[in-house]
């Protein structure tokens, strides 16, 4: 969606290869986005509506079962403004028609139109709270309309289903899926569901979370379809508040994105790592002398004495010979010993407070922090 910035600059930029290519981009986008926004409800022509008594003469089950259901219990002036019919015409649009020729030709079954026909139904009725954002979002605009989710005459052994799978869903609130979740999202994220089953996930599979809970499936002003109106890192502080700062002390890629090192939906790295330390910290850090410390060194890391600060490049280090105190170079040579060491060592087990952190490094001259507590 970011080439469409540069649609109005287009106007002002004459001649620019690279302004043409973005409106031609552009243009595919919108075309995409118009004929989801354009869909129409189709028209049966000829027809009239008839009103829901007259189906039960042909349809019985259905219009039994139907008063069961959320739409069969609601009242016409509650969605008036809206509505075209009340009853089943509401979706099915005029039935004189289909019922004088007992022909299914002329009748809409949602589950036979074009995915944004189908859509278009719903929406007449549905366009605000959660589903007010429908129209540019990645479902609508990928032809998976309402209905490739959502069932009206229910399956009524979908319980019973819930119940095959083991689940212990705490949603129970049954919002007419076709598929309780996340079984409903694999039927086609299947990358993603192979992710669910690594060894580190959000207890997803467990039944214990929705994908619903962090994506709102109907739209989002937030990709990929995350269900905030802020940033991706509000999604997480919903839950993990405790990674919310300010802090005094920030560690930039936390501020920035959670996802630069964790993957929401699994790893097979600890706590949801894209990869295990230290090699996601040595993507943008170097290792450093005190990964590198030999161990037959007699090494002080933390100076936790008050007035024994040593200048930038020095760090508190007694002479292991002498006995005596003193400011030693910082920098010791990785040897292979060394090089092992780091390659096993979690750099949080020093910078524990990798998320960020109100307290100054003991170690650190200035009192700058090194995110160690
Ligand atoms: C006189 C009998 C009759 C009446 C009355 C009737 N239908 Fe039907 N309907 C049929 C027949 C026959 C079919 C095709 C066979 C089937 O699917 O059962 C059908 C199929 C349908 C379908 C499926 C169409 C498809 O393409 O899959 C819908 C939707 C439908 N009817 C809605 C209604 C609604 C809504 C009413 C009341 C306003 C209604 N019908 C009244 C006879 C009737
Ligand atoms: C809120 C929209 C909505 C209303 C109201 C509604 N239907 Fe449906 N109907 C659907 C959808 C969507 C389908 C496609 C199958 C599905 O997803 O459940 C469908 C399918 C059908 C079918 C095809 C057979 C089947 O089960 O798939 C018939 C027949 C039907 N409806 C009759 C009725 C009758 C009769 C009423 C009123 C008592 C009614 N519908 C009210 C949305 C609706
Ligand atoms: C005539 C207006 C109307 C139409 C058309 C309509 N709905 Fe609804 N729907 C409602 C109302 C009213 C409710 C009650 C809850 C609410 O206010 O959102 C509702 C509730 C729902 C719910 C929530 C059920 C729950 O348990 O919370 C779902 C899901 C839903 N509709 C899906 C659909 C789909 C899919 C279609 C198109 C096939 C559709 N609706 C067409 C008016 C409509
Ligand atoms: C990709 C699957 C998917 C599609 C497509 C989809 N929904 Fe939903 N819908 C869900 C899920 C999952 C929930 C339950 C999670 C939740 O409450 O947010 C839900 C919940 C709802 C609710 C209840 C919301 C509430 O506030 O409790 C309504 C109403 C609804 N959908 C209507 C629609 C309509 C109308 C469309 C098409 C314009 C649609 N849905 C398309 C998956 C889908
Ligand atoms: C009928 C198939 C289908 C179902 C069911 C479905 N999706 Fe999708 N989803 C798609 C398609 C197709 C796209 C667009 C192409 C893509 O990015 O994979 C998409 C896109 C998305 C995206 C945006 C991806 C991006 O890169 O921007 C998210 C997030 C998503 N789906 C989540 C869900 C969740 C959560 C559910 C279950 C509530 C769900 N989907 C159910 C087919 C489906
Ligand atoms: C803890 C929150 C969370 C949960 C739970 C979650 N997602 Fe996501 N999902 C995200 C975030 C955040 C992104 C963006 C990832 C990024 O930018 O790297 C995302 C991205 C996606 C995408 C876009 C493609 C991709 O791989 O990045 C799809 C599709 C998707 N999620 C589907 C699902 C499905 C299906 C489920 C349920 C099995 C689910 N998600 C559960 C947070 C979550
Ligand atoms: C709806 C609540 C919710 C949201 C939103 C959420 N999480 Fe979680 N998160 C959880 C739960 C529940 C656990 C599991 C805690 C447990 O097992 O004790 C968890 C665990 C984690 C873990 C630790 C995994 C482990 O192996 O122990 C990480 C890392 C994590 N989440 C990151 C994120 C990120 C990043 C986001 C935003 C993209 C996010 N979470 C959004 C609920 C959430
Ligand atoms: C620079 C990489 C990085 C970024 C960015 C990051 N984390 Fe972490 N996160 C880690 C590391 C490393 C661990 C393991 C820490 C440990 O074992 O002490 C971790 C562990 C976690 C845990 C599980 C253990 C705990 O402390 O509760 C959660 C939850 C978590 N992170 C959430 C988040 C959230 C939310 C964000 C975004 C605000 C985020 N992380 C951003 C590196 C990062
Ligand atoms: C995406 C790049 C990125 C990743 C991954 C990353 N960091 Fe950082 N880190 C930064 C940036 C940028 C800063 C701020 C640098 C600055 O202010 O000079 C920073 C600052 C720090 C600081 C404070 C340094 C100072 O000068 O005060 C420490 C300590 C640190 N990171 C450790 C880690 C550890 C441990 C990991 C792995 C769990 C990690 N970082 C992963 C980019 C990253
Ligand atoms: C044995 C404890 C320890 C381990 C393990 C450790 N660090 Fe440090 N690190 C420190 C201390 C203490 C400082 C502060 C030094 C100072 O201020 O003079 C520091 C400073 C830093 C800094 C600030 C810039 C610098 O070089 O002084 C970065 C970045 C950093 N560490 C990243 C890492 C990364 C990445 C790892 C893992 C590969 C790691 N650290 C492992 C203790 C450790």
């Amino acid at each position: 969606m970011k080439e469409c910035r540069w649609k109005g600059f287009s106007f002002l930029l004459v001649v620019s290869v690279l302004v043409v290519f973005s409106v031609g981009a552009c243009t595919s986008m919108k075309e995409a986005k118009k004929e989801a926004e354009n869909a129409k409800v189709p028209v049966v022509e000829g027809a009239k509506y008839v009103g829901s008594g007259a189906c039960a003469d042909c349809h019985e089950g259905i219009v039994e079962d139907f008063k069961r259901t959320i739409h069969g219990r609601i009242a016409g002036f509650e969605v008036k403004p809206n509505m075209v019919a009340e009853g089943c015409e509401a979706c099915h649009g005029p039935a004189s028609k289909h019922i004088e020729e007992e022909d299914p030709a002329y009748i809409l079954n949602p589950a036979k139109l074009e995915p944004a026909q189908a859509s278009a139904i719903c929406s007449r009725c549905h366009t605000d709270g959660e589903i007010m954002d429908w129209r540019g979002s990645e479902h609508a605009l990928n032809d998976v309309s309402c209905v490739k989710c959502h069932t009206i005459h229910g399956k009524k052994d979908k319980m019973a289903y819930r119940e095959k799978l083991g689940y212990r869903h705490k949603h129970v609130k049954d919002t007419l899926l076709k598929r309780p979740e996340p079984e409903l999202c694999f039927t086609c994220h299947k990358e993603i569901m192979a992710k669910t089953n690594y060894p580190n996930h959000h207890p997803v599979k467990e039944g214990k979370m929705t994908c619903s809970e962090c994506h709102n499936p109907h739209g989002s002003i937030v990709e990929p379809l995350l269900k905030t109106d802020e940033t991706l890192n509000e999604l997480c502080y919903k839950c993990h508040a405790d990674k919310e700062g300010p802090f005094a002390f920030e560690h930039a890629p936390v501020v920035e994105n959670c996802t630069i090192c964790h993957d929401p939906h699994g790893s097979v790295a600890d706590n949801l790592l894209k990869q295990n330390e230290p090699y996601i910290c040595i993507q943008c850090h170097g290792l450093h002398f005190h990964s590198a410390i030999r161990p037959d060194t007699n090494y002080i890391v933390n100076n936790q004495e008050p007035g024994h600060s040593c200048p930038p490049g020095f760090a508190w280090n007694p002479d292991p010979n002498t006995g005596g105190p003193g400011c030693a170079p910082a920098v010791v040579m990785p040897n292979s010993h060394a090089m092992q060491m780091v390659m096993t060592t979690r750099c949080t087990e020093c910078h524990s407070a990798i998320h960020g952190s109100d307290l100054p490094s003991l170690a650190t001259p200035g009192g700058g922090s090194r995110l160690t507590r």
